[in-house]
């Protein structure tokens, strides 16, 4: 993350074809980027084969703050594009059609022990809605070939400067639809189960550092980036995990991430043989005092289950 020097930032956005690129330049003028908002009305300062750029004068000068001076914005789609393939594949994440989508998909892949309210959508603002408000050009779905995301995967390639725009721009912006799912003082229920675990995961919105890296920053820190990944039952096995996960692993290969890491709800077998096809291999550190004996398992934590880490270097 770099200091503002000036309120100049460069914006570079994808150019895929002329059409979509006319789409960019007539309508597309104004983008939330890491949840600020970004008029682009400056001037078309360069054209190369895959991109365009434009010298902005940027309105706010917390989006350079947080973007740094260049900044890559997702490539706009366009309704046509997004219908005139039938079969499935692998693209960047639209944060105008693919939103409602993508927290559909984190819903129905969630662990079981998340599926009931309000813990199901507090659950969301935690493992989903972060990164595609925060780092919405490293997220990528499976396009169902009729414009429909039907799997992601979500990550960043800077984990400790995600945490520090969660903090800053995340948590203020969410707070107000969390006053909305929590009981009114006085109205809540008996420090039941259901309450506890929400109080919990609530804690977890507010408390960045703790839902990124749990109590194991130091230990991950050779492995800066980050991923979530899940993908709807009907395209499953097919191999669009893979997919995703080469796609995200280029992505912040290329913004310099040497490494990336992720954690899943340790009975998670299927990921775990998943994650170990794809070359990862277990965080070799034993993180639960030895208690269970297994390399890289977590005590059973606020967030709920016993929590296992894999690693990759990229
Ligand atoms: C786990 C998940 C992301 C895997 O994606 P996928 O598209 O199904 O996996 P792929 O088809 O790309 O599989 C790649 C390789 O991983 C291994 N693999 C994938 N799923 C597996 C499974 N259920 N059992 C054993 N191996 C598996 C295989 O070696 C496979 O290669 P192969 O098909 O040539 O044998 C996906 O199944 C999923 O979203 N599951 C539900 C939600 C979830 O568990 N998310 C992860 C949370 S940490």
């Amino acid at each position: 993350m770099q200091p503002a020097s000036s309120s100049s930032l460069e914006v570079l956005c994808h150019k895929r074809t002329t059409q979509e690129f006319a789409s960019v330049w007539t309508s597309a003028t104004r983008f939330l980027w890491l949840g600020v908002e970004i008029d682009i009305s400056g001037a078309l300062s360069s054209l190369s084969p895959n991109t365009v750029t434009y010298a902005v004068q940027c309105s706010c000068r917390r989006a350079v703050e947080i973007a740094g001076p260049t900044t890559t914005l997702p490539p706009t789609y366009s309704q046509n594009m997004s219908t005139t393939q039938h079969q499935p594949f692998v693209r960047q994440y639209n944060s105008s059609t693919d939103f409602e989508a993508v927290v559909h998909i984190f819903r129905e892949t969630a662990d079981g022990s998340l599926k009931v309210e309000p813990i199901w959508t507090i659950g969301s603002y935690l493992w989903c809605r972060p990164y595609l408000t925060l780092s919405p050009s490293t997220c990528f779905v499976i396009d169902d070939g009729c414009g429909r995301a039907v799997g992601y995967v979500l990550g960043v390639s800077d984990s400790a400067a995600f945490c520090e725009a969660w903090n800053e721009v995340y948590v203020p912006i969410i707070e107000r639809e969390l006053e909305r799912l929590l009981p009114i003082d006085g109205e809540d229920g008996q420090g039941d189960p259901l309450s506890r675990r929400r109080d919990e995961l609530v804690q977890l919105v507010r408390s960045p550092e703790r839902a990124i890296f749990s109590s194991y920053r130091k230990q991950l820190e050779a492995w800066p980036g980050h991923l979530h990944i899940d993908i709807l039952p009907s395209h499953q096995r097919m191999g669009f995990g893979r997919q995703l996960v080469d796609t995200m692993c280029k992505t912040i290969k290329a913004e310099g991430c040497s490494g990336l890491y992720l954690g899943m709800v340790a009975s998670n077998d299927q990921a775990a043989r998943f994650y170990e096809a794809l070359g990862f291999r277990r965080l070799p550190h034993v993180l639960d005092d030895h208690a269970s004996g297994e390399l890289g398992r977590t005590k059973k934590g606020d967030d709920g289950g016993a929590t296992i880490y894999f690693v990759t270097d990229l």
